[in-house]
Formats: structure tokens, C-alpha cells, sequence
């Protein structure tokens, strides 16, 4: 990992995190390279998500790097394949309200096919929180279709509000 261009401070990430996950898996920020293990790939399992080139994808890394404290994604890699299986973010919105708060967006949760049902996806939303709750987040919030309510509930989550759409 310390040869790795990283998205934000591991350090962030609590230990326990890291330390629960099988021997083959382990859990990071995002990588300014990983493009060439799957990232993009990886994110068809929940939309449309087309190929980037390297040159595009470095350039998108950096745009997310350079917004401080704001883009907090992770990724978990099978060490066997060197292939991300999992990844999701969390995006850090400050307020003036709440007195100059934050809020916590999770987006773009993916767990790939063979490995669902093995609990890395609550592993992600878990490390999502204690990052949130790390930098100071007084809630997270996110958006999912009916059939995921289950999995979040099973996070700790709670229906409330409803969200509206307009496509451009
Ligand atoms: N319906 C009901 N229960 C579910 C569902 C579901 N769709 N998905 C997971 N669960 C339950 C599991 O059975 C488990 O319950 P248990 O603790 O009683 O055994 C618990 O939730 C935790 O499940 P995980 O094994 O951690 O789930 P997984 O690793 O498979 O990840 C995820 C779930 C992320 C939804 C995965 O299936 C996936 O990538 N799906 C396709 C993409 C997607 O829909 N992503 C979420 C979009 S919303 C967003 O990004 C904000």
C-alpha cells in the first residue's frame, strides 16, 4: 500500500475495520490505479458504468483529491487476484446550518456478484460511518431502491423523507 498514490489518510479508516476481513481481502482508501483493478468494472454491478480511460480516470482522481475533506472512498481488493470486489463512498457536505455541520452522503455502494451475501457490503457502510463519525459528520444520509431497505435496515439505517429526481 505505501507505493500506492491514495485518495485520502488510511489512517482514517479504524483498524478494526482492516482486521476483520478474510486473509485474501483487505480494505483502502481508493488508489489513483485502480482503473487496472477493476474499479469501473466492479461499478456495473449497480449502473451503468462504461469504461474509463487511464487518462480520464486519473484526471477524475485527482479532481476528487483535490476537494479536501470531501471524498472518502474505499475499496476492498482480493489479494489472489489483485481485483476490487467491493468499494463504496462517502461524500462530506458542509452546511450553514447546524452551526457550519456536516452531512454524509453514502453513494455508489458495489459488492461484486460472487462475493455478495458475505458481509463485505456491511463492512463498507460500517467503515463509511466510523470515517463520517471520524471527521464529524452529525448524520448520514443516502439514497437506494426499495428492494436494498432490507440491507440498509440490517445496517442500522432508517426509512425517513423521500427522494425526488429530474434527469438533465
Ligand atoms: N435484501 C434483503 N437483505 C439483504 C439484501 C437485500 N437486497 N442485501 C443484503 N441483505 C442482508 C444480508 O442477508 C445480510 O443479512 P444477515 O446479517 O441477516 O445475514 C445483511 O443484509 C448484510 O449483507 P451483506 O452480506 O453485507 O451484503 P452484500 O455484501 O451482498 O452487499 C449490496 C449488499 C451492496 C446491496 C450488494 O448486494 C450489491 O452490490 N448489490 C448491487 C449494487 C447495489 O444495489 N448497491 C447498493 C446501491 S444503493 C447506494 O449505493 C447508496
Amino acid at each position: 500500500m505505501s507505493n500506492l498514490e491514495l485518495l485520502f489518510d488510511p489512517s482514517l479508516i479504524p483498524s478494526s475495520s482492516r482486521s476483520t476481513l478474510d486473509d485474501d481481502l483487505f480494505l483502502r482508501p481508493l488508489a489513483s490505479t485502480d482503473n487496472a483493478r477493476g474499479h469501473i468494472e466492479l461499478l456495473t454491478v449497480l449502473t451503468s458504468a462504461p469504461a474509463l480511460s487511464q487518462q480520464t480516470y486519473a484526471s477524475t482522481f485527482q479532481e476528487l483529491k483535490a476537494a479536501l475533506n470531501t471524498y472518502f472512498v474505499i475499496v476492498i481488493v482480493q489479494r489472489s487476484t489483485d481485483k476490487i470486489v467491493g468499494c463504496g463512498s462517502l461524500v462530506v457536505e458542509r452546511k450553514f446550518l447546524r452551526n457550519a455541520g456536516l452531512v454524509g452522503h453514502i453513494e455508489d455502494i458495489a459488492v461484486s456478484k460472487s462475493m455478495q451475501g458475505r458481509k463485505l457490503g456491511l463492512k463498507i457502510i460500517n467503515t463509511l460511518e466510523d470515517i463520517g463519525k471520524g471527521v464529524g459528520c452529525y448524520k448520514i444520509i443516502l439514497d437506494c431502491s426499495q428492494s436494498n431497505i432490507p440491507f440498509y435496515e440490517k445496517c442500522g439505517f432508517k426509512q425517513k423523507e423521500y427522494q425526488m429526481v429530474r434527469y438533465m
